[in-house]
């Protein structure tokens, strides 16, 4: 099954239950919201899930793609990738959680087929503020499914403040053999699918109050669960990587883990910049600017002569097209290849102003401003050339 059909069989799933297909929007979350990107498939919905009423009803589903910075570091496991997909249902004030996960389990392993013994669900153990969520946790006992109990790790929210609450998530089994240990304890319990109660608002303050009325955020990551359906070792092997894989690897020599660092983050940076982002060194802009930088520093790892000149438009054509963004190939590769001279032009004057007697020894807060706003050096990057 690839991620077309996956996406497919989910939305329909949800559709013949009475929910409506909502459109995606871009990467850029609405106005107010606390974060840069859009990190989950509820940022659109944040209104609504605060008590406005939404025109399509109480029961929507759709296909979301989200970035997610928290997990730069982590990129280059089997599991985590910087843009991604993520599908999700809500419920507005409409069924409760443990409908959520029923039905989650019915699609799971009747309309996917996955193998029940290979679940484990998490449910939250209640805390001071909070009961424990017993509703779940009977719900995943009748279904036969074994439980781990968390606090923190099952309570979900969007950044500081703003609508959260308990979540009971969903573990698929990727290890050989048959499943062992629990989630928190053995990651080959790969998390697939999260589904939140959205009860709660925090508040600037840290306080915690009811929202006017309950809802049901849930989101499952499409890459995720495809490459596992498809039997592969890591997300980077599922098909909408398909072009990256067979056309990066002829034109640069890489390990396995700097190969899907390299894919990931192009491809990333690709979709930031089909969404209007420009890079920068402040904001989206200079998320999209550590994208690139972060390609390089890998490439020229082995050899600083490699370059995206040689970057073919085809895997960039094929990422636009699947999320569906309408500009240029040609034009996103250009600005991809603006900024790598602009690394270049950056890395040989900080080697050279770093070269400076001054700069030689242990580097004060005033220097670190100084190389920042005089010579365009970022901290990190000061930090790398030193350390060459
Ligand atoms: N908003 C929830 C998440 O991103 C579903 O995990």
């Amino acid at each position: 099954m690839n991620t077309e059909q996956l996406v497919k069989t989910f939305i329909e799933y949800f559709e013949e239950r009475d929910h409506h297909r909502i459109v995606g929007s871009t990467l850029l979350p609405p106005p107010g919201d606390p974060v840069l990107f859009t990190t989950s498939g509820m940022h659109p919905l944040t209104p609504y899930l605060e008590g406005r009423p939404h025109p399509l009803g109480r029961r929507l589903v759709n296909v979301q793609r989200c970035l997610r910075t928290t997990d730069l570091e982590e990129v280059g496991d089997a599991t985590h990738l910087t843009v991604f997909e993520m599908l999700g249902t809500w419920s507005l004030g409409d069924y409760d959680g443990p409908l959520s996960l029923d039905w989650g389990y019915g699609l799971l392993t009747e309309g996917l087929g996955i193998d029940p013994g290979l679940l484990h669900a998490t449910v939250h153990a209640g805390d001071e503020q909070t009961g424990p969520d017993t509703d779940s946790l009977h719900l995943w006992q009748d279904r036969g499914v074994p439980v781990e109990l968390t606090v923190d790790d099952n309570w979900w929210s969007n950044g500081p403040v703003g609508p959260c609450g308990p979540d009971s998530e969903i573990f698929l089994w990727s290890g050989e053999g048959p499943p062992r240990s629990t989630p928190t304890r053995d990651d080959r319990w790969v998390e697939v699918w999260n589904h939140v109660t959205m009860s709660h608002r925090r508040l600037d303050d840290g306080s915690l109050v009811p929202l006017p009325r309950r809802n049901v955020d849930t989101g499952l990551g499409v890459e995720r669960l495809a490459s596992l359906l498809q039997g592969k070792p890591s997300v980077f092997e599922c098909d909408v990587f398909d072009p990256w894989r067979r056309l990066v690897p002829p034109l640069w020599s890489l390990d396995e883990t700097s190969l899907r660092v390299v894919c990931d983050h192009l491809r990333s940076a690709v979709v930031v910049r089909g969404d209007g982002v420009r890079p920068a060194n402040t904001g989206r802009g200079y998320v999209l600017r550590r994208l690139v930088r972060r390609v390089l520093t890998v490439l020229w790892r082995d050899d600083p002569s490699r370059g995206l000149e040689d970057l073919p438009e085809e895997p960039v054509r094929h990422t636009l097209d699947h999320f569906r963004q309408d500009i240029r190939s040609g034009g996103v590769l250009r600005v991809l290849r603006e900024e790598e001279h602009r690394f270049r032009r950056l890395l040989e004057r900080g080697r050279q102003v770093l070269a400076r007697p001054r700069f030689r020894g242990r580097l004060t807060e005033d220097d670190c401003h100084y190389l920042h706003d005089t010579h365009g050096l970022p901290r990190e990057l000061i930090t790398s050339l030193r350390y060459e």
